[in-house]
């Protein structure tokens, strides 16, 4: 009946062939503030209940075989926010990565981030590192984390390193040479892009790995956003036809 797919989790079977599943699916986790607001709750609470849909959906992902799954926690732009907003999310990125790396592993997680590192404190960096490192010889999901992420920003870095890259002569840079200086060089390209809470915006998010992803909007809010859900989505996907600019 169901044909079953299984992945490297807890091998949950859905009914969608396994060549009509998104190899990678992009979240814009939106909303967290305005689910907070109408629970009478402060911003960072939101936040928190954020990380917990993360590690529901993360896991899902990884048990339906999702191949590579990349979410957007922070963006070049949210510097912009209260400095005790911000720090509040940093020291968030630290506590997730200390308490959940151990079940990541276990459950046959990678994990990698993309985005400029160098905007954050000595100690987030190498905690990154080191979580990379930890899991780098896991063989389950590709788990991607945008943090200091601008499409812009990286495009601009990719630039400046093809620059200094004195091996390859600008008159023959194809996009497929470009594409290995990008944050994303060894990951597939962006099959779905998922927004929650509402906005119908890319906020800077993969802007050239997105290019012909299909989009799938929800007004649900990131808090919310159930494995239902993210199933809804992944149906969605399944059942259209891309062109790719062809007939
Ligand atoms: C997304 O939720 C999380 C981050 C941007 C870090 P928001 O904090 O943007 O929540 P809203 O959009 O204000 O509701
Ligand atoms: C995009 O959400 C960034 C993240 C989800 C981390 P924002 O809330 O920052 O985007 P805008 O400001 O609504 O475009
Ligand atoms: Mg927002």
């Amino acid at each position: 009946m169901f044909k079953k797919i299984f992945g490297s989790g807890k091998n949950t079977p859905v009914d969608i062939d396994k060549d009509k599943l998104p190899k990678h699916v992009a979240v814009i986790m939106d909303g967290n503030g305005r689910w907070a607001k109408s629970q009478g709750l402060l911003r960072s609470a939101g936040h928190l209940a954020g990380v917990k849909t993360l590690k529901k959906i993360l896991r899902f992902a990884n048990d339906i075989g999702i191949e590579a799954l990349t979410v957007y926690a922070f963006s070049t732009e949210n510097w912009k926010r209260p400095k005790e907003e911000v720090d509040f999310l940093l020291s968030l990125f630290s506590e997730y990565l200390a308490k959940e790396l151990d079940e990541m592993n276990e459950e046959n997680v990678r994990i990698s981030f993309i985005g400029d590192r160098a905007g954050f404190s000595e100690k987030l960096q190498n905690e990154m590192k080191n979580a990379e490192e930890r899991l780098k010889n896991n063989t389950g999901i590709r788990f991607t984390i945008a943090a200091n992420y601008g499409g812009r920003d990286e495009i601009l870095r990719a630039a400046k390193k093809f620059a200094e890259d004195t091996n390859i002569d600008a008159k023959n840079l194809t996009e497929a040479d470009f594409e290995r200086y990008l944050d994303t060089a060894d990951a597939p390209p962006v099959d779905l892009v998922i927004r929650t809470s509402g906005e119908m915006r890319l906020s800077n998010f993969l802007l050239w790995q997105a290019a012909y992803a299909e989009f799938w909007v929800t007004k649900t809010p990131w808090p919310n956003f159930s494995t239902e859900e993210f199933l809804e989505a992944i149906r969605s996907y399944a059942a259209r036809e891309r062109r790719f600019g062809g007939v």
